[in-house]
């Protein structure tokens, strides 16, 4: 299992903002590579085992409800120690408590609708590229 590669997606309001390009030009900018990328939209079926570790969270049928509302940007990008850089240059959670400059900060409108999702370990990495993508998909 390769141990350099990350998951994200562009959320729904990345989407609908028009917010694609400038948070690409952000991701090429910092240094990753893009090994998959494709644009489609989760079910509620997908969005409810992508998310099945939140489903207790009472933020659970909310986050479903977004994440399945439109088209995502699914990707897997490569680059050394990408989970965890990846994660810093998304920015926290809640975009209030987003350093300056991280995409997050720069995109997102609230803690539910935060613009980027980002893997937070490389099991979990390889588990959500597996989801969107074949490995014939991936470059
Ligand atoms: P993500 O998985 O999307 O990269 O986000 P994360 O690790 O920073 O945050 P996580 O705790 O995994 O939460 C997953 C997503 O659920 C939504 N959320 N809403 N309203 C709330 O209190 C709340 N808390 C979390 C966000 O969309 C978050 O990214
Ligand atoms: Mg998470």
């Amino acid at each position: 299992m390769s141990t350099n590669r990350t998951f994200t997606m562009l959320k729904p309001d990345s989407v609908e903002n028009g917010h694609i390009g400038a948070i690409l030009e952000k991701i090429n900018a910092a240094g990753f590579r893009i090994v998959a990328m494709k644009m489609t939209q989760m079910t509620q079926h997908d969005a409810e085992a992508f998310y099945a570790v939140h489903n207790e969270r009472p933020f659970f049928g909310e986050l479903v409800k977004f994440m399945t509302r439109g088209p995502i940007v699914a990707a897997i990008l490569e680059k050394e120690n990408a989970v965890d850089d990846f994660r810093t240059l998304i920015g926290a959670t809640n975009p209030e408590d987003a350093a300056e400059g991280t995409i997050r900060q720069l995109f997102a409108t609230s803690m539910g609708e935060n613009a980027v999702h980002g893997s937070d370990s490389d099991d979990n990495a390889a588990i959500e590229g597996a989801f969107h993508f074949s490995g014939r998909e991936q470059f």
